[in-house]
């Protein structure tokens, strides 16, 4: 029988990881098979492209950031992603191609089409059957409201602007894919939130 694949997405400080590993827990406590990963990354060969990505030092044309992220989802696709949805597993992923159409769609204007072709691969052959989306502006992310912000890769050191159009990407993700998203409004208890992501999951009949 096939497996599922989940992503998480959402911006930056919102929590997403925190909910990948609760519903990880939860599933494997289950009886669930799970693998977690995450983009960029996720193979050895996509872990050096994530390298050169998050690299500070580097600048980095948005056209070829878009084909680096899509570099990096293809090698993740064919080594990670369909071989372990096709043996049954539920495989989740902390950012997918929604974080594409988000930050280099919209927040670096390169068109929400231009990126929906650049990844006609995920797009073709592995769309996740439920998109996570953490549905938080990042101007009041748990990060920020913590004051504690150490920055330090290449897109997280972009200013309020960048992650602003980000969350407009998001949004407009949210709608134009509305079939396959759970979008989560955060609560400030996290055993809140992942409730809801539960409910979310159960209800569209992604895990029993
Ligand atoms: P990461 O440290 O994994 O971010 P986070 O902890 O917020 O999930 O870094 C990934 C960065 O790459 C993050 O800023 C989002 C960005 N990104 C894109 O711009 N496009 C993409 O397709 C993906 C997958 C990530």
């Amino acid at each position: 029988m096939k497996g599922k694949f989940i992503t998480f997405e959402g911006c930056e400080g919102v929590g997403k990881s925190t909910q990948a590993k609760f519903l990880i827990e939860y599933l494997k406590n289950q009886g669930y098979d799970v693998v977690f990963t995450r983009e960029p990354g996720g193979t050895p060969v996509a872990e050096k492209v994530r390298a050169i990505l998050l690299d500070p030092s580097l600048t980095i044309k948005p056209r070829t950031e878009a084909y680096l992220f899509v570099t990096a989802r293809n090698d993740h696709i064919e080594n990670v992603i369909l071989p372990n949805v096709e043996k049954g597993k539920i495989v989740i992923c902390d950012r997918y191609v929604d974080s594409s159409i988000a930050y280099q769609g919209v927040a670096r204007n390169l068109g929400i089409e231009y990126v929906e072709k650049l990844n006609k691969v995920a797009f073709e052959t592995c769309l996740p059957d439920c998109t996570i989306f953490i549905n938080m502006d990042p101007a009041n992310s748990w990060r920020r409201q913590k004051g504690n912000v150490i920055l330090d890769d290449r897109l997280e050191i972009e200013n309020e602007a960048f992650h602003a159009k980000c969350y407009e990407g998001f949004l407009a993700a949210s709608k134009r894919y509305s079939d396959r998203y759970l979008v989560i409004e955060p609560e400030i208890d996290k055993n809140e939130t992942f409730n809801k992501i539960l409910k979310g999951l159960k209800e569209k009949n992604i895990i029993n």
